[in-house]
């Protein structure tokens, strides 16, 4: 079904500076994990498709919590395309990508953030006019330092830095003219979902909700 105009998602980058990524193993932990996270002030909420629950954790978000924007992570198949889409999931992203996987994405209908970690793959993605791209391992492939080399050649890329980014660190990336916003599992601790501990997921969103305010994004 489509969805309602103003409910679109034009970008993944301009959905929010902070994107949850959520591993879901119970299907009954995805609505009040997403329900923490959206009183927490993060909206946006990434389930990677990792586990068997995933794509029914999407649909369960989808219909339950409107006020959620929810997307599928780690999706490397042309088929997990289709079926995150089917699930009602608003956005995609991989850790990577393969000319098959960005033609599914790009036939879709959502937006999508094809993974990269080298200035080759930019070069590559750019020829094929996608701008937007997850920069992941983030931390691994040369952190903040990397991003800020690719700015001087490549300004029209835009990344979502992920993988190693925690409190510690989230600002630094928020801070760089090609960063759109960072993505990262730390306000959602295992022990917590395992431990129905709501609460605590809601306070750590509200804290990443807060990292980048009117100063930092003017650096
Ligand atoms: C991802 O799925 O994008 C990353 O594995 C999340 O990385 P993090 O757990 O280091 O935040």
């Amino acid at each position: 079904m489509p969805l309602p105009l103003s409910s679109q998602v034009d970008s993944v980058l301009d959905l929010a500076a902070v994107v949850p990524v959520v591993v879901i193993a119970e299907v009954s932990d995805a609505v009040p994990v997403a329900r923490a996270l959206v009183g927490g002030g993060l909206r946006g909420v990434e389930v990677t498709l990792r586990t068997p629950a995933a794509l029914e954790a999407i649909r369960a978000i989808a219909e339950e919590v409107p006020e959620a924007v929810v997307g599928a992570g780690t999706v490397i198949t042309p088929g997990q395309v289709a079926a995150a889409v089917a699930a009602e999931a608003r956005f995609l992203v991989s850790p990577g990508w393969t000319e098959g996987l960005l033609a599914a994405m790009r036939g879709c209908g959502v937006p999508f953030l094809p993974g990269v970690s080298t200035a080759s793959e930019v070069v590559a993605l750019l020829e094929r006019g996608v701008r937007e791209m997850k920069f992941f391992p983030a931390q691994a492939a040369g952190g903040t330092a990397y991003l800020r080399s690719l700015a001087g050649p490549l300004p029209q890329a835009r990344f979502c830095p992920t993988g190693g980014i925690g409190p510690g660190n989230a600002a630094e990336y928020l801070a760089l003219p090609n960063v759109g916003c960072v993505g990262g599992s730390w306000m959602v601790p295992a022990d917590a979902v395992a431990a129905g501990d709501w609460a605590r997921i809601e306070a750590l969103a509200r804290a990443a909700a807060g990292l980048r305010g009117p100063a930092s994004a003017q650096v």
